[in-house]
Formats: structure tokens, C-alpha cells, sequence
């Protein structure tokens, strides 16, 4: 088949880990004899040094003419570089938050993934860990207590700060759709995370989760309060598959579940909308410290990358060949320099590509 991909090399380390996923794209395509036409698409620090501005009109419609989207990370150096001169609306992470709305990329999917290879940079105890865990959470991205109205007032000298939290049915309705078809092609497990006990949003939020899962009568559901799933997820991390949860809840749970797994240089992730369509990308930024020395962790692009296929495009077994080449090159001891251990092989950016590839 013949795909359109927009790549989005982007800033820091962006262009040298893009540059291996396509690697491995490239390999995908002459095995299983597919063609993808590549569009290059500049967006934050790029954008800004070749138009001024962190994202343009012809970005997004390149985008929004693609399959799918593909990206490294975007940013500089905060201290150091030009583009944090300019007021926050023009700077690199402005066209990011930008180009998701642009997209209405509802939903985001972060898997936390422990190999077994990586377990000693895991921060949890042994016996917490056990067999190790695999899970993703599905989070609300484009509602919520991040998008609802917010002011600051004065009265009688005493400052207010109001934020509000809504959420209608559909909104809801949609991001519990996708975390169950995701639950259908994993372990048949939803634990929906919330604060019914308390929140009004919340109590919306089980009712219309319980309506859809009528539709799955194969998955398992669970409901389970935020703060409970917070301590879950450090005592017990094994017990989840999918976890789909609100924005805000979102936000926190999946910073906590990237950290349990002790390796950011190899999560993946992927914002999706109402449709296949959706940007993928690592859960990393663009590591300043460390562009341009070809030294930075390509796994979790070629991850994306994977997630690719699997959800736009449809190419399951191509996804899980990625991600088996992924272990075997785990399990055959190679480690970049952020994952290297006693008594592996430290290799480079682009040697991991090449051996993801091989495989
Ligand atoms: P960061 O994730 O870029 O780096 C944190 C630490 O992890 C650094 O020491 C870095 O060297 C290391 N690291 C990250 N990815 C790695 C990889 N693939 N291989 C090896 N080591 C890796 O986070 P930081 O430093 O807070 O942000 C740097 C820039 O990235 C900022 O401009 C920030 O705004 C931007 N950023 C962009 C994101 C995106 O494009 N979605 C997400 C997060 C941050
Ligand atoms: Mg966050």
C-alpha cells in the first residue's frame, strides 16, 4: 500500500532520531512492500528560523493532508537560545500546542512499557516489579480543566483565582471509544480513573464510560479513584492495561507511569483524532544537552513509529516487527548511552538504527 507521512524532524536531537525511524520505515517498506511518500513539515525552532513563526498555515496543511504524522521533538535551550527571546505565543512549544488543536488531536496515548533488559534503571523494589508491567494510558487531551474558562478577580482585597473543569458526553464518549477499541487489541482491560466520589465532571465521566463499554462486552472495566491509581501505580503496576482517564488526571498519571519504567529515552506516544489520523512522537524533548553528538536514544521515535502503523495505518504485523526488533536488540545487549549498563555494548544514534533495521 501507498502511504503520505508529514515528518516533522524538528529541534536538538529531532532531525538524528527521525532520521533512524525512517531508517526503519524504509525497511518496513521494501519487507512488506509498501511505499510511503515522505513530506517534510517544519514546526517550532525550524519554522521559526525559516518563517519566523513556530507554525504556518502550509504546515498544517500538509499535515492535515498526510496519513499520518511523524515527529522528533521540538525546542532549545531555554537560557541560551534566540527563541526564548521572543514572547511565549512565538516560541517553539507554541506551535505544538498549536498544530494539536489545529488537528483536534483529542486523544493521547502514552504507553509505559518495562523491557526486561531495563529493569535495573527501574526505580521500583523487586518485588513490586515482578514480572514487569505494560500498560498505556489514554488521556482526554483537548478538554478539561486546561480548556475551560479561567479568571483572576479582587474583592474586598482578597484575590480569587476560578478555573473551571467541564466536560460534555461527547467529548467524553469519544476518548472512552478509543480506549476501548485499544483495550480490544491488548489485554481486554479499561481501568477509568476519576474523582466520582467528589466531582461532578467525574460522575458524568463513569456514567458515560459504563454506556460505552456496553459496546465491548468482551473488556473488562474498572473504575478506579485518581488518588487511588496514583499509589497503584508505585505499589502495583502490573494489575493495568488500559487506564483512561481525563486531562488533568492524565497529565500527572502519565509523567508517573514514564518515570516507574526508569527510561524516557524509549517511551513512545501518540495524539490521535476522531479519525486514524494522529502525530506521533517520543514522550522526550529534544535534548539540547546532547544534540549534534549522536549519541541520543532513537527507541522511542522507531516506538512511534510503530504506534504509527499500528493505529493510522492499520499495519499491525508491521508494528509488532518493530517492536520485536526492538527487544531482540535489547536482549542482544545494546544500549545507547541512557540505557547503558555494566557489561553491554554501547553503541550510537545511528548504529541502533541500523541494528533495529537489520532485525
Ligand atoms: P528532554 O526530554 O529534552 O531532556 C531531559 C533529559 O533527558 C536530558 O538530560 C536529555 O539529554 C535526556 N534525554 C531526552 N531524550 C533523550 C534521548 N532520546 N536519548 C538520550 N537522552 C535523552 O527535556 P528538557 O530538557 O526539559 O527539554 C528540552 C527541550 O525540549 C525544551 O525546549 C522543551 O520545551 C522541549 N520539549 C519538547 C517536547 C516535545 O517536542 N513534545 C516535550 C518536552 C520538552
Ligand atoms: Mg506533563
Amino acid at each position: 500500500m501507498n502511504y503520505n507521512i508529514a515528518l516533522i524532524s524538528g529541534d536538538g536531537i529531532g532531525p538524528e532520531i527521525v532520521a533512524e525511524a525512517k531508517k526503519v520505515l524504509d525497511k518496513v517498506c521494501e519487507v512488506y512492500g509498501h511505499t510511503f511518500s515522505y513530506k517534510e513539515v517544519l514546526l517550532g525552532g525550524a519554522s521559526i528560523d525559516a518563517h519566523g513563526v513556530p507554525l504556518t498555515e502550509e504546515a498544517i496543511a500538509d499535515a492535515k493532508a498526510s496519513d499520518a504524522v511523524l515527529m522528533g521533538s521540538i525546542g532549545g535551550d531555554a537560557k541560551t537560545s534566540p527563541w526564548y527571546k521572543l514572547e511565549p505565543s512565538k516560541r517553539p512549544e507554541a506551535g505544538l500546542l498549536a498544530i494539536r488543536k489545529a488537528l483536534n488531536l483529542f486523544a493521547n496515548l502514552r504507553p509505559a512499557y518495562l523491557y526486561n533488559e531495563l529493569k535495573g534503571a527501574c526505580p521500583l523494589k523487586e518485588e513490586v516489579i515482578g514480572d514487569g508491567f505494560d500498560m498505556i494510558i489514554v488521556r482526554e487531551l483537548t478538554g478539561g480543566l486546561y480548556f475551560g474558562d479561567r479568571k483572576t478577580y479582587e474583592e474586598n482585597g482578597v484575590q480569587t483565582a476560578v478555573d473551571t473543569l467541564s466536560y460534555n458526553e461527547n467529548e467524553i464518549r469519544r476518548i472512552a471509544v478509543k480506549a476501548f477499541d485499544i483495550a480490544m487489541k491488548r489485554k481486554k482491560k479499561v481501568t477509568s480513573v476519576d474523582k466520582a466520589n467528589v466531582l461532578d465532571s467525574s460522575r458524568l465521566w463513569r456514567k458515560v464510560v459504563e454506556e460505552v463499554a456496553k459496546d465491548y462486552p468482551e473488556v473488562t472495566l474498572e473504575h478506579m479513584l485518581v488518588d487511588n491509581c496514583a499509589m497503584q501505580l508505585v505499589h502495583n503496576p502490573a494489575q493495568f492495561d488500559v487506564i483512561l482517564t481525563e486531562n488533568m488526571f492524565g497529565d500527572i498519571l502519565s509523567d508517573e507511569a514514564s518515570m516507574v519504567t526508569g527510561s524516557i529515552g524509549m517511551l513512545s506516544s501518540a495524539s490521535l483524532n476522531e479519525t486514524k489520523f494522529g502525530l506521533y512522537e517520543p514522550s522526550h524533548g529534544s535534548a539540547p544537552d546532547i544534540a549534534g553528538k549522536g549519541i541520543a536514544n532513537p527507541l522511542a521515535t522507531i516506538l512511534s513509529a510503530a504506534m504509527m502503523l499500528r493505529f493510522s495505518l492499520d499495519l499491525d504485523k508491521e508494528a509488532d516487527a518493530i517492536e520485536s526488533a526492538v527487544q531482540s536488540v535489547l536482549t542482544e545487549g545494546y544500549r545507547t548511552v541512557d540505557i547503558m549498563q555494566d557489561g553491554m555494548k554501547q553503541v550510537g544514534t545511528a548504529e541502533m538504527g541500523d541494528l533495529i533495521a537489520g532485525h
